[in-house]
């Protein structure tokens, strides 16, 4: 196995109350090319905050992040930039979809933060729609779509640029059960197709098990989960 991605050592504190509060404290990750690692953990034990480092929305307090061989530089705004839009791909527990523009334009959103888009783009765009079923809704409005067909053009968003690996933040944490199972089973699609890397962080224990492993922060540190433990983290 490659490895693609690693943390190493993360610490990230936030001021509350006049002091400091450390969400990660020597936090190590290691993500294979073509693994799926779900996370998961108490609400408020740093699961985002994780997320937002690998994908380098937010800066860490010490440690680095590396995509093979490249560390991220958190200082330099080109190296967050570059890995923001090619190394890494996003899925929020919220679409974010741009209200103005149609699910096919959203989709071209991360081709055109690099450059401007071609044909094949559009294409490629159009197919990932028909991937996720949604051919015949390229020209509606987010507004006109169900919540669980807006989370589907997120998912096809964060694959366009065909990243390294795709961060998935409770992506289907406001969808039912069946449409969440449904979108679940599209993402795993997407990165076995693609060959893409997936760090998911989930309340949902079916889409946990799915992953190739199983991780619990706690302490600010991940630890490896196995089943037979998985229904009770
Ligand atoms: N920007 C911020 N400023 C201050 N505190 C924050 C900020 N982001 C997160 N925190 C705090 O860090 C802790 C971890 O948050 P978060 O990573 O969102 O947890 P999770 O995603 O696991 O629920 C929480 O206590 C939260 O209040
Ligand atoms: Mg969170």
């Amino acid at each position: 196995m490659t490895t693609l991605l690693t943390a190493r050592n993360l610490a990230k504190s936030f001021p509350r109350h006049g002091g400091l509060v450390e969400v990660l404290r020597g936090c190590d990750l290691q993500v294979e090319k073509g693994e799926a690692v779900a996370v998961t953990g108490a609400s408020g034990s740093g699961k985002s905050t994780l997320l937002n480092i690998l994908g380098g929305l937010d800066a860490p307090s010490e440690g680095e992040v590396v995509c093979q061989g490249e560390p991220l530089d958190f200082a330099s705004h080109a190296s967050l930039t570059r890995w923001r839009t090619v190394v890494v791909g996003f899925v929020f527990q919220f679409h974010f979809l741009l209200p103005d523009f149609t699910a096919l334009e959203n989709l071209l959103i991360p081709v055109r933060a690099q450059r401007e888009a071609t044909d094949r783009d559009r294409e490629r765009a159009l197919e990932f729609l028909d991937r996720m079923g949604l051919g015949d809704r390229r020209h509606h409005l987010p507004g006109e779509l169900s919540g669980g067909e807006q989370q589907r053009v997120a998912v096809a968003r964060a694959f366009m640029n065909s990243p390294q690996v795709v961060l998935a933040d409770e992506p289907f944490g406001n969808l039912d059960q069946r449409i969440g199972g449904q979108l679940g089973d599209l993402l795993f699609e997407l990165k076995e197709t693609d060959g893409t890397s997936l760090v998911i962080v989930t309340h949902d224990q079916g889409l946990a098990a799915r992953a190739d492993r199983h991780l619990h922060l706690e302490q600010g540190q991940l630890r490896p989960v196995d089943a037979t433990e998985a229904d009770q983290v």
